[in-house]
């Protein structure tokens, strides 16, 4: 099966890498001697298959242009058995990273790494594991992660998961770390100008050269200013850590980019504006600082290369909502994250972009914000919701002409409208036929939008609780920028799933800095609920989620309080119980209750069985990470909730756990309905439940 030398030196001309070829071991002669001072972000690898993977480093120079080093890859970590030796060139114009594909490995096993300078000066020493065969049945294990914002919280979770690894049996241990994106969250805050937000305290991770700034927020608009955010947050020695254990596959969300930002449109809490330029610097960034099998304009992996764009405005969109702008197209296309892994037998896993072809949010139309009544507290009518996403395919092309929400009504702003998309057309194309080719077990989409529906049901709220009422024909939504809400596009992906009898579906996402598990559904009641696959969230590794915004922003006289938060004996531990985890899973008659008798048992049985059938938990306020075992007849995904990690733990396993949660599903016939069961392992997981 190992790929021949010529096929693997066609492979590596195909991705422009620097390629070192693995063969009989033999002992370092290498003079390396460890000056981690020198290698101040560490080592990585990452996209391992069967028999190769990419390292990386990066050995800054004070000045001068190009120089090698060396990278050893070896059977063991004192590397008496090195395996390959190859060249590692690094230079100013990658800001001193560099990428090499290492082929010709066994599949399946643990390697170790470190390059060395021409003075022998050397980096750590970095773990890395290739893939297994396309055809072994052994379990596949990794984790997924996201949100890791160390200008706001420490990695404790890392750290955690590496001294639970550490101790795992080895067929236990991690294949990898699937990252599922805000791997940096490119607005910044300065210490010195900011010390604190909520409870979190305020961490340095640099200064942006030639930024933006919004509120107490810097942002990069420039490459170097992407590269100072990369290197501030690789400062961190758990994520150092994290990366030099484990092979990272990783996929951006929006903050690797710009917040609220899509295509090439920097918005970062301003208004939109033209960014072509900004979008190619994130690009090439994301490209000097996370290996990865993607193919830069240089057509090497050593240098991204130039594309040449301006800020222009983008004033032509076609049906998709492309913006065919030239400048945006070059941009846009200037690195293409999407792609595919096979991992043995089971797992087939397939990487989404949500943003870099992403359309708008339906919501955002002209008039759509006289739907809101602010005093629900961000819910939004889910019926009006579902027409503006779908536009003038509603209802098998019959749009209403009109929307309303209690006594409002306005013109549909999207009645002409193609339906929303997330995905883009090329990618969707690209997406469906993965899925349809797809033969592993486990067919897991890594996607770093969460998709399951957030919704509550204000129409069962008592009188006189608001001063109008919600009306009775429609629930609300709490979020429509995401997969939560674009009914039309996951509708066309889940169909595909049903249609073609595809079993072993499942998503996995971030972005949402919160714990979720249920299943993948177009439609909730009163639509047809057709579960065709398994749906996961899992929390921030440290990014501030909702119920820390809402502890800190809340008003404590707030009418609708008691569906967020419950004055009285905290569950998670504290003075607070997080009631909206109970909202969005039973209700608000669920919510009410609880905050007056704070008694589960009587919460749960005025639960509203129409608002959540997709829902088997949800904890807004959770943090940590998430694994997945994967095997021919199961798929185990485990949540490991840590405290909100605002100061660096200083116990060798991160700290102590909130609660560890799993969900197990066996593997499903085609036609049949996936099933969790749910087993709480260890502490309390609130109202999740
Ligand atoms: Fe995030």
């Amino acid at each position: 099966m190992a790929l021949s030398r010529r096929e693997f030196v066609q492979l590596a001309v195909a991705m422009g890498a620097s390629l070192a070829w693995g063969g009989s071991a033999r002992a370092s002669t290498s003079d390396w001697h460890e000056r981690r001072d020198l290698y101040p972000e560490g080592v990585a690898s990452g996209d391992p298959d069967p028999t190769s993977v990419i390292l990386w480093t990066r050995r800054p120079f004070e000045s001068g242009g190009r120089r090698v080093l060396t990278v050893e890859i070896a059977e063991d970590d004192a590397f008496r058995r090195v395996v390959a030796k190859a060249s590692a060139p690094v230079s100013a114009e990658s800001d001193w990273t560099t990428r090499v594909l290492v082929g010709h490995l066994e599949p399946s096993r643990v390697y170790w790494y470190r390059f060395t300078d021409e003075d022998g000066n050397g980096s750590r020493v970095g773990r890395t594991i290739t893939a297994p065969l396309a055809n072994d049945p052994r379990p596949i294990n990794f984790a997924f992660v996201s949100c890791q914002d160390v200008n706001e919280g420490k990695l404790n979770a890392y750290r955690r998961m590496i001294f639970e690894d550490e101790r795992a049996a080895s067929a236990d241990q991690l294949g990898f770390v699937l990252h599922l994106g805000d791997f940096i969250y490119e607005v910044v805050e300065y210490p010195d100008e900011v010390k604190t937000r909520y409870d979190r305290t305020i961490y340095d991770v640099g200064r942006i050269p030639d930024g933006g700034k919004t509120g107490n927020f810097h942002y990069p608009l420039t490459l170097e200013g992407y590269r100072v955010v990369y290197k501030g947050y690789l400062a961190d020695p758990d994520l150092q850590d994290a990366r030099a254990r484990w092979p990272f596959v990783a996929i951006w969300d929006n903050h690797e980019f710009s917040w609220q930002g899509r295509q090439s449109i920097v918005q970062a809490g301003g208004p939109p504006r033209p960014g072509q330029t900004v979008k190619v610097a994130a690009n090439q960034a994301w490209f000097e600082y996370i290996p990865a099998r993607v193919k830069a304009p240089s057509g090497t992996l050593d240098t991204f290369g130039t594309v040449d764009v301006k800020n222009v405005p983008i004033e032509k969109w076609d049906d998709n909502y492309l913006g065919i702008e030239p400048n945006n197209l070059k941009a846009i296309n200037s690195l293409i994250g999407y792609r595919t892994f096979r991992y043995g037998r089971h797992l087939d896993l397939i990487l989404t972009d949500q943003h870099s072809f992403c359309g708008d949010d339906p919501t955002d139309a002209e008039g759509v914000d006289k739907l809101v009544d602010p005093s629900f507290n961000g819910m939004f009518s889910e019926t009006a919701t579902i027409a503006l996403d779908a536009g003038r395919t509603f209802n098998g092309g019959t749009p209403p002409a009109e929307l309303s929400f209690g006594d409002v009504t306005i013109p549909n702003p999207r009645k002409n409208s193609a339906p929303r998309t997330i995905l883009g057309a090329d990618q969707k194309k690209w997406f469906l036929d993965q899925l349809r080719r797809s033969t592993a077990t486990w067919k897991i989409w890594g996607n770093s939008q969460g998709a399951l529906d957030n919704r509550v049901d204000p129409q069962n709220l008592p009188d006189g609780l608001t001063k109008k009422k919600w009306p009775a024909d429609t629930f609300a939504v709490m979020s429509t920028y995401d997969w939560r809400s674009a009914y039309h596009e996951r509708g066309e992906i889940y169909d595909l799933v049903r249609d073609a009898k595809i079993t072993g579906f499942a998503i996995l996402s971030g972005d949402l800095h919160s714990f979720w598990a249920g299943y993948a559904a177009a439609m909730l009641p009163p639509g047809k609920f057709e579960p065709v696959g398994l749906s996961f969230v899992g929390a921030s590794l440290t990014s501030p989620g909702t119920m820390e915004a809402l502890e800190h922003g809340l008003r404590k006289d707030h009418p609708l309080r008691a569906l967020f938060l419950a004055d009285g004996p905290g569950r998670p531990a504290g003075p607070l119980t997080w009631t909206n985890n109970m909202l969005v899973k039973h209700g608000v008659r669920s919510c009410l209750e609880y905050a007056k008798s704070f008694d589960l048992k009587r919460a749960h049985a005025v639960s509203n069985p129409d608002l959540a059938p997709h829902l088997e938990f949800v904890d807004m306020g959770g943090h940590g990470y998430a694994t997945v075992r994967l095997t021919s007849d199961e798929m185990r995904t485990e949540f490991v909730c840590i405290p909100r990690p605002i100061t660096r733990s200083d116990r060798p396993d991160g700290g102590p756990l909130r609660y560890r949660v799993v969900h197990t599903a066996s593997l499903w016939k085609p036609g049949e309905r996936p099933k969790l069961r749910q087993q709480v392992v260890e502490g309390d997981p609130g109202l999740s439940i």
